[in-house]
């Protein structure tokens, strides 16, 4: 059910995007990173995850799943596939950047052992902070109980 992307998956891909995020992302962006060797896509019918890799280090660009079908594991298992690829290629450390309001992706982040390396002050907005997370590779099944209840504490929003 999960695949790599292909650069024929553009459009499908941009139209999931714009579904879950205020900045849309053009089709031409997604064919680009489609593209790009560094990057690695995953796509599932109703989610991806695009991931960029630098010799040990990777990041998580952009994961969304379609709102009718969010709640079913697919984010848990389009991260896992591309985790497993990332440390397959030689990564050792996975990154990402997420609002301090998007509980349900922080929550997601927390379980599969994320933790918090940083903040970026008003990123994405006068009043919205960016937490910058990371996690070691292979990633484990740690769930810390603080990040949970942090993470409870915020609005469910949206954000890249
Ligand atoms: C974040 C996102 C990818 C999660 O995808 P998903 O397929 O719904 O997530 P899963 O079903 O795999 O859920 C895994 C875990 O995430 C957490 N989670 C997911 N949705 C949640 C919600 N609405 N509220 C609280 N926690 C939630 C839970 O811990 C869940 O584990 P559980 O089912 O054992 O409780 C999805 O909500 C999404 O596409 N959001 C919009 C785009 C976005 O914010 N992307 C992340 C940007 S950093």
């Amino acid at each position: 059910m999960i695949r790599r992307a292909i650069p024929d998956d553009a459009p499908a891909l941009a139209a999931l995007h714009a579904d879950s995020f205020a900045k849309m992302w053009s089709v031409d962006e997604f064919r680009a990173l489609l593209h790009d060797p560094a990057v690695m896509s995953f796509v599932a019918p109703k989610g991806f995850v695009l991931v960029r890799r630098a010799a040990d280090e990777a990041e998580i660009l952009t994961i969304c799943v379609e709102n009718a079908v969010r709640g079913s594991q697919l984010g848990v298992a389009l991260l896992r596939r591309a985790a497993a690829a990332l440390h397959a290629a030689g990564a050792t450390t996975l990154f990402l950047e997420v609002s301090l309001a998007n509980a349900p992706a922080r929550r997601l982040y927390a379980k599969l052992g994320f933790e918090e390396a940083g903040r970026r002050r008003a990123y994405y907005g006068p009043s919205e902070d960016a937490l910058i997370l990371r996690a070691p590779l292979p990633l484990g099944n740690a769930t810390r109980s603080t990040n949970i209840a942090s993470a409870k504490q915020g609005r469910s929003r949206d954000a890249d």
